[in-house]
């Protein structure tokens, strides 16, 4: 496959092994490969490999190897991750009042969000160019999975958090990795301008979604769910989005299975923001015709982001997809998130906005009932414990019984 580096927006091709994260026009790069290369592919391969025992066969990203990054050769970094569960819940059905619908949990990766499916591929790419130093800026699930994978490519992450704005669980999972922890004073917009500012100047690779390779990997979201579909395409796919590396990565799979002929329709792509974190949908309100930056505020702090770097790429999506952007607010995060909690799927409460989201466009009548939507999941419940106990009725750590360990007492909790 002859892949390459092209920019967006003056069209210019480019080596794929340069280190390039925007053109020296300005434009974002993407990765590109012929589309008669892509057609020549069929699904009965991708399908065979569901049942080798070959790692980067199981790995969910890199069955797709061919439209991922042919040229990885043997240094695929590799747990493997992806081939994540597709739900089905009729509780969940009847709450968003939706017919048909699906929930893919990426929380299901290695550690625990969607964001391995992206660093699989980045990574791969930094140990190809023989990279020692790796940094990304994060709200915490960029920062856990990047030090999980620079661990296993035996380089060393650097990882830019904003002080006291993620959670806990995070951190800890990323120190734990061997991560080196840089917490500036100031929100996630902040660290993002730094992190690629010192990537620039010291020669350090950046693995934030800005980097085409992330856009890649996580392609494999979409394709994972039209397989277990057996590649009949669902109606709409909903996704929370904050940088909106999600956004970009489903318009240009779901562009890239058309074009092949992997599907014979395209789903629309619902993107999901918080209401205090929703500049990609005042902009939708206007058409794209600009973005907006804003101070972020939610209580999904994996989404508040107020200057998202992936807009240009994220609002082609929209367009080639036929979908829309919407917003919800934290009280219906966190209902929704409830709803997922309590069916056994469990989510960190960004993820929730997917469903919000659906409940939103069913009761305004534009996702019709009977449609077949499937909503993404982008982290785990662990990944944020404290605002799950926090969400329940009261505060579930304050309604935990102590006992001494006495039958009688247990007895009691049974009457
Ligand atoms: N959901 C979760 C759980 C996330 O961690 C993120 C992004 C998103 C949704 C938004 O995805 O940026 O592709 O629109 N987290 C990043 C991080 C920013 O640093 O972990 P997006």
């Amino acid at each position: 496959m002859s892949e390459f580096l092209n920019c967006i927006a003056c069209k210019k091709k480019y080596d794929i092994d340069q280190v390039m994260i925007k053109c020296p026009c300005g434009g974002l790069v993407s990765i590109e490969r012929p589309t008669d290369e892509l057609k020549k592919l069929s699904i009965d391969l991708f399908d065979k490999r569901l049942a080798s025992k070959n790692k980067i066969d199981q790995s969910g990203v890199w069955r797709f190897r061919e439209a991922v990054f042919s040229g990885a050769g043997d240094n695929i970094m590799c747990m493997p991750e992806g081939r994540t569960n597709l739900y089905q819940r009729n509780q969940l059905s009847r709450w968003a009042d939706c017919n048909e619908l699906w929930i893919k949990h990426e929380g299901e990766n290695p550690s625990g969000s969607f964001k391995d499916r992206g660093m699989t591929v980045a990574v791969t790419q930094a140990k190809r160019l023989g990279k020692k130093y790796i940094a990304c800026a994060s709200t915490g699930n960029t920062s856990a999975s990047l030090a999980a994978y620079a661990s296993l490519a035996g380089a060393q992450a650097l990882v830019f958090i904003p002080q006291g704005k993620i959670s806990g669980s995070k951190l800890s999972q990323a120190l734990a990795y061997g991560a080196k922890c840089l917490s500036i004073a100031g929100d996630f917009d902040k660290a993002m301008s730094l992190v690629r500012e010192a990537c620039e100047q010291l020669g350090i690779y950046l693995v934030n979604s800005l980097n085409p390779f992330r856009i890649e990997g996580q392609k494999t979201i979409i394709w994972d769910i039209l397989q277990s579909l057996d590649w009949d395409a669902p109606d709409w796919i909903i996704t929370p989005a904050g940088n909106l590396g999600n956004t970009s990565a489903f318009g240009k799979a779901i562009k890239e299975a058309y074009e092949a002929g992997w599907i014979n329709k395209k789903p629309k792509l619902a993107a999901v923001q918080a209401k205090g974190a929703n500049p990609f949908y005042t902009s939708f309100q206007n058409n794209f015709e600009f973005i907006k930056p804003i101070q972020a505020k939610t209580v999904a702090s994996a989404i508040q982001i107020g200057n998202p770097v992936n807009f240009p790429k994220a609002r082609v999506s929209i367009h080639d997809t036929g979908g829309l952007v919407e917003e919800v607010s934290d009280a219906e995060i966190l209902h929704a998130k409830y709803e997922i909690d309590r069916n056994a799927i469990g989510c960190e409460p960004a993820s929730a906005c997917s469903l919000a989201g659906l409940k939103k466009l069913r009761a305004k009548n534009i996702i019709k009932r009977d449609e077949k939507v499937v909503c993404i999941l982008t982290g785990h419940l662990l990944k944020d414990p404290d605002t799950t106990a926090q969400n329940l009725e009261r505060n579930a750590y304050n309604s935990i019984i102590k006992i001494n360990g006495d039958i009688q007492e247990i007895e009691r909790v049974l009457s």
